[in-house]
């Protein structure tokens, strides 16, 4: 199989990632639960992953680091946290359903800052228009999870500071690929997957909470601390942390953060970035195929989307994974986004790269995408 799925999920990982998660279920208990190796290990491997994930966005503070199921949780705290029920939240065109639903169900008062696809300077006058100090949040995704587009969240972090609006990142498909310093931005809370570009396994996500904020607990349980009191403790990371952590899971994530910092998120990007020009100057001439992206990749990481004339996205998709081309096919999961970018009524076909892909994976994905279209 060729796998160009990696926005959904890195499925190829580095070996040290199940070595370490093997380890994890022979050597590891809980963190907190007692003195003994196991459970010390356990504690060691927790605060290793903290660490290494508060030195990639520049906390200083490891207890800033929440572990989460995934992006969707760590983003359902934060949102929960900052939006009252009707409250007035400003969000991009190009968020997911991980912000929009919870909004909905919050009944939030949405302002979406609208813009063409690969115009950051257009989603920051959009944003420009409707941040004034009246906002309970702003919520921006870094990386649209079906184009790749990168929206300017530095500049939307000044914004957010200069009218004392706190701000939520979505950097599910940014984390790994992309920097962050969130001491230097100011933001509230930066929500992320640990099994995208951090490498780590399915089931493992990352809030980062910023300084001076009480975040809404949506779990309540045990966490080792303060047992005598019925309340959540107050102090992160325990106070959104109940029940037992997921040790493989986290040592699994710390291996994927490891291997990111030897690899160089530069050059993984930048790895990302040629494949995507390149799947994009092939797909494009074929007949009846449209590409989005701009030719020199303005504003866009490794997604690449596509559709291709008389053809439902979904049978594609369905026609390249019984070929071996494993990609992911319809609304991703973001109907705003499709809705922004004028792909809502077809979805697309789209194909997304780590760090495992070649140029000779390239090469195979668009010469079955010819095969099927002829
Ligand atoms: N949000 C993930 C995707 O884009 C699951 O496929």
């Amino acid at each position: 199989m060729i796998y160009l799925d990696s926005a959904a999920t890195t499925f190829q990982k580095p070996s040290a990632v199940e070595a370490a998660m093997v380890e994890a279920l022979r050597t590891m208990s809980s963190p907190g639960r007692g003195g003994y190796p196991a459970a010390l290990a356990a504690a060691d491997a927790a605060f290793d992953c903290r660490n290494a994930l508060a030195e990639l966005y520049g906390l200083k503070n490891p207890e800033q680091v929440v572990f989460t199921a995934n992006a969707t949780h760590a983003l359902n705290i934060a949102i929960k946290t900052l939006v009252s029920p009707g409250g007035r939240v400003a969000i991009s065109g190009y968020e997911h359903n991980a912000v929009t639903r919870p909004l909905a169900a919050l009944e939030a008062d949405v302002r979406i800052a609208e813009a063409p696809l690969f115009q950051p300077e257009a989603v920051l006058e959009s944003f420009a228009s409707l941040v004034d100090g009246g906002l309970e949040a702003v919520i921006c995704t870094h990386v649209s999870n079906v184009f790749g587009f990168i929206q300017p969240v530095e500049a939307i972090a000044a914004l957010c500071r200069t009218w004392g609006v706190p701000l939520i990142i979505d950097d599910s498909q940014a984390a790994g690929v992309l920097p962050l310093d969130m001491a230097e931005l100011g933001a509230a809370f930066i929500a992320m997957p640990g099994h995208k570009g951090l490498y780590g396994p399915q089931g493992t996500g990352v809030l980062l909470c910023g300084s001076g904020i009480q975040p809404r607990t949506l779990l309540e349980g045990g966490t080792g601390s303060l047992s005598i009191q019925q309340e959540m403790p107050d102090f992160l990371p325990d106070r959104l942390e109940a029940g037992t952590h997921n040790m493989p899971g986290i040592a699994g994530l710390l291996a994927g953060v490891r291997y990111v910092r030897r690899q160089g998120m530069e050059g993984i990007c930048r790895r990302e970035r040629q494949l995507t020009q390149m799947a994009a100057e092939e797909l494009r001439v074929l007949p009846g195929v449209t590409v989005y992206a701009q030719p020199d990749l303005h504003a866009q990481t490794g997604v690449l989307s596509f559709t291709a004339e008389g053809r439902e996205v979904e049978a594609l998709g369905q026609a390249l994974g019984e070929r071996g081309i494993a990609v992911r096919a319809g609304l991703h999961c973001a109907p705003l986004a499709h809705r922004s970018a004028g792909t809502l009524g077809s979805g697309t076909v789209r194909i997304s790269f780590s760090d495992f892909n070649t140029p000779e994976e390239v090469s195979r994905m668009v010469s079955v995408v010819r095969e099927i279209l002829s």
